[in-house]
């Protein structure tokens, strides 16, 4: 068995956090979550080989990322570029000569699912022996999703994004392919939005009275598409942690739930509330920091209260209240000592930004 990991795609839901980097290697608990997924195939099943599918503009991000990783020990990795985002099932056509003749497990690159389900769905589809296997996660509102209509232990109807959805069964964006799915593909035509849609190609099996099974997730689901589903994922994840605190925190400052700590960081004068990870060489000063706080590394933070938020690597922060918040890379914040008294803020703000108070 092999796998495909779908990396490429436009990442607009993600402006301006995707204008530098592609959405699957933005950090989710200071990890890219195209590792996260590499961690789950890697630990829950014996799959070896990895064709990872990359748009022009961020392929060779993609690429240096993953052949520099622990990850290219373990797995082959074969890059194939899309030069379009012209749909998921386009994606896993060009795959074709990395695939051959055998079943596949297929993985969209900003998926996060809890551990074991994986695991779970892949003994089922082993035991099914069905055309496809996918993935389903019962959700309140699957509109932006793709949906499974299903009857009897086996997937009746597909149907992408729908205004009025029959099921709350939603695609995951996991699913184990036969090699017939690459047949499928050649029979079906773009969708209006000019797409091919995996979901015609799942769907083109069962209309031909072949089975299609699935398995509904139990544990937790995120599609990280969103600012607001990377901050929902990015709780989750930290509250998986273990707590672990490698550097010396100074006596004026307390630290209460789970904290995970790295190497070279200084905690002065300040109130931490897990579940936070902080990386290393970041410095905390004055500052009010949790729950559901990622610290990237080499960071500063002064005179802040920061909560629910993603802090990516050399940002500095100076006097400002955030929630809800993603920065990005080396942005320098520098408000009035006024502002710490102000409400709370969210701001979503891509690599190198500057925002001062004059
Ligand atoms: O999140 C689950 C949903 O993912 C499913 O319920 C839908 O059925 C499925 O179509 C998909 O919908 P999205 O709108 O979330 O797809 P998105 O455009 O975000 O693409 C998913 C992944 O595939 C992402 O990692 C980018 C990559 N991709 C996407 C396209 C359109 C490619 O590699 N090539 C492409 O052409």
């Amino acid at each position: 068995m092999k796998a495909v990991i779908l990396s490429g795609g436009s990442g607009v839901r993600l402006a301006p956090l995707t204008n530098t980097i592609t959405k699957q290697l933005l950090p989710i608990a200071n990890t890219p979550t195209l590792f996260h997924i590499l961690e789950l195939i890697k630990e829950e099943t014996d799959i070896k080989s990895v064709c990872v599918v990359v748009s022009e503009d961020y392929g060779h991000q993609v690429k240096d990322e993953l052949l520099s990783s622990k990850y290219n020990k373990h797995f082959d990795f074969d890059f194939v570029f899309q030069d379009k985002p012209l749909g998921l099932a386009h994606a896993v056509q060009i795959t074709n000569m990395h695939i051959g003749d055998e079943p596949f497990l297929m993985f969209l690159g900003d998926i996060l699912i809890a551990k074991e389900e994986l695991k779970k769905a892949y003994e089922k589809f082993k035991k099914d022996n069905s055309e496809t296997l996918v993935l389903l996660k019962e959700i309140d509102d699957p509109r932006p999703y793709g949906i499974a209509e299903v009857d009897n232990g086996k997937v009746t109807k597909m149907v992408e994004k729908p205004q009025n959805p029959k099921s709350n069964l939603c695609l995951s964006g996991i699913y184990f392919f036969k090699p017939s799915v690459f047949y499928a593909i050649a029979n079906i035509k773009p969708s209006y939005r000019g797409e091919l849609e995996i979901t015609d190609a799942v769907d083109y099996p069962i209309q031909n009275n072949k089975k299609v099974s699935y398995y509904v997730i139990e544990n937790w689901w995120f599609d990280i598409g969103t600012p607001e589903n990377m901050i929902k994922a990015n709780e989750v994840m930290l509250a998986d942690l273990p707590n672990k605190i490698s550097s010396t925190i100074s006596s004026t400052s307390k630290i209460s739930g789970k904290a995970f700590i790295e190497e070279n960081v200084s905690i002065e004068d300040s109130e931490i509330t897990g579940p936070v990870i902080i990386a290393k060489n970041t410095k905390i000063k004055n500052c009010k920091l949790g729950p559901s706080v990622s610290i990237g590394s080499n960071v500063t933070l002064e005179n802040s209260k920061i909560d629910s938020s993603i802090i990516r690597e050399g940002v500095k922060i100076k006097h400002a209240v955030l929630s809800n918040s993603i920065i990005g890379k080396n942005v320098e914040f520098a408000f009035n000592p006024e502002s710490v008294n102000g409400i709370k803020t969210m701001y979503i703000v891509g690599d190198n930004t500057k925002c001062m108070s004059l």
